[in-house]
């Protein structure tokens, strides 16, 4: 795949990501489903649900704002939570937020969480921005530790993926914070960690 894809207009950014989840669908059919350990499934559950957060909350900022990161992110979340659901399927485990709308959560943690950063990312751009931010570090912060739970090769290979997604989406909301001439300070990652990937350039695939 060329790299510059990603960078392409929304229609080559739809068409890159179907063969990404194809080929991740592959390789994750390609190996024989093992017994998890009780963290690999708790961690799974909650990453599925972790990424409907990121995946609801652009969708409502994006319709509130307009802004660009929003609506080009919105989709890049879908295709996580599409990923993580290939997992809970390849492994038998139930889906916890099976066809529930936007901003419906299983986990009340998880609802409260959405509704203080929707609530939040309503006041203004400005604090719409702060929320993109927080919540592609906590995913970032989250994805590490599942990844160092994670035994299986489908799992990590899909946390990676995940991952550097969204180090490319707080590299995007970043760029717009400094257009606003604001800063932010990190709540998940070490504030050290948080600006080197800030201030790193766009990874491909
Ligand atoms: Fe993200």
């Amino acid at each position: 795949m060329e790299p510059t894809r990603t960078a392409g207009s929304s229609h080559d950014r739809h068409q890159h990501r179907v063969e990404h989840i194809a080929a991740l669908r592959r390789h994750i059919a390609a190996h024989p489903a093992q017994a998890l350990s009780a963290d690999e499934q708790h961690d799974l559950l909650h990453m599925r649900e972790e990424e409907k957060i990121a995946r609801d909350v652009y969708v409502q900022l994006g319709e509130r704002w307009g802004l660009r990161p929003f609506l080009n992110i919105s989709g890049a979340e879908q295709a996580h939570m599409d990923a993580i659901a290939t997992l809970l399927e390849h492994y038998g485990l139930p889906d916890p937020v099976p066809d529930l709308p936007v901003g419906v959560f299983a986990t009340p943690a998880f609802q409260a969480l959405h509704d203080s950063l929707v609530a939040q990312g309503l006041r203004s751009e400005r604090e719409a921005i702060q929320v993109g931010l927080h919540i592609e570090e906590l995913d970032i912060a989250d994805l590490a530790q599942a990844r160092g739970r994670a035994q299986q090769p489908e799992i990590v290979a899909v946390y990676d993926d995940l991952e550097r997604g969204s180090r490319n989406h707080l590299r995007a909301f970043y760029r717009h914070l400094q257009r606003l001439g604001d800063r932010y300070v990190a709540q998940h990652m070490a504030q050290a960690a948080f600006d080197a990937v800030a201030q790193s350039p766009h990874e491909t695939c």
